[in-house]
């Protein structure tokens, strides 16, 4: 998979030099690129935004460095179509993380997990001209993404969680793919508490379900928990005929 980030601050992205993402980038799994979006400005000040027209706190980000940057990383991952020429499905998937997009999910990282090519577009100040969004979404690959109902800085952080969360599902990320099956949100559930050795520990033990060597009834207290936890934490994630009691 191809990821290219357009940011104002392309040094947030060094952290995606270590662990997984750092790995899956030097055998090739992942070919991410960071482009600083000050290089497609042309004034002396390199200026990359300006005040609201109607009045109002704050400042926007202009939309030319946008699509100055943006047709050119599309040109280049797409064999020359850029923006409103690119025509639906023909381009790579344009994410610009925002408090006002729909919620990003686990089921959203899985299909975004099987692109070949994801553009971030990191926004900062009161957010990016709205024409941006409207030019590109004539090639229908536009997605505004928000990661929770609180308000960050910019998107470079929302950024990182999202190719976090992504990148992992990609087949050769994570050594042992059974590690990902059994994981929040993949069945719709929390899951359940994890143990290792010692069995005891400051008093705490370990259930002794998990030492009984008995996987049908390891499985079921597993189940169980699961839905106790999704049931008391959050309650919204159950379907309804697991949500009462
Ligand atoms: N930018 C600012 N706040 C954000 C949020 N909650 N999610 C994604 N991007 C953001």
């Amino acid at each position: 998979m191809r990821i290219d980030i357009l940011t104002i601050f392309p040094e947030f992205f060094s952290v995606l030099d270590v662990s997984l993402v750092g790995k899956a980038r030097q055998s090739g799994l992942i070919d991410l690129r960071v482009h600083n979006l000050r290089d497609h400005t042309h004034d002396r000040h390199n200026t990359v935004d300006d005040t609201p027209y109607g009045g109002g706190a704050g400042m926007v980000m202009k939309p030319e460095p946008w699509g100055e940057a943006l047709d050119e990383i599309i040109g280049e991952v797409s064999g020359g179509a850029a923006g409103a020429d690119a025509g639906a499905d023909a381009g790579p998937v344009l994410i610009f993380p925002s408090p006002a997009g729909e919620l990003f999910t686990q089921k959203m990282a899985r299909s975004l997990a099987e692109e070949p090519n994801l553009v971030f577009g990191c926004g900062r100040y009161e957010g990016i001209d709205q024409r941006v969004f409207d030019h590109y979404a004539a090639s229908g690959r536009v997605r505004l993404i928000s990661l929770g109902d609180y308000v960050l800085n910019g998107g470079e952080v929302a950024v990182m969680a999202m190719i976090e969360a992504i990148g992992r599902l990609i087949p050769g990320v994570v050594g042992n793919p059974e590690s990902l099956v059994e994981e929040s949100h993949e069945d719709g559930l929390l899951e359940y508490p994890s143990y290792t050795k010692p069995s005891s520990w400051c008093g705490h033990d370990v259930p002794p379900v998990l030492l009984s060597g008995n996987h049908g009834a390891i499985a079921a207290w597993r189940r169980e928990q699961q839905l106790a936890r999704t049931r008391q934490v959050r309650p919204d994630l159950l379907p309804p005929a697991n949500s009462e009691e």
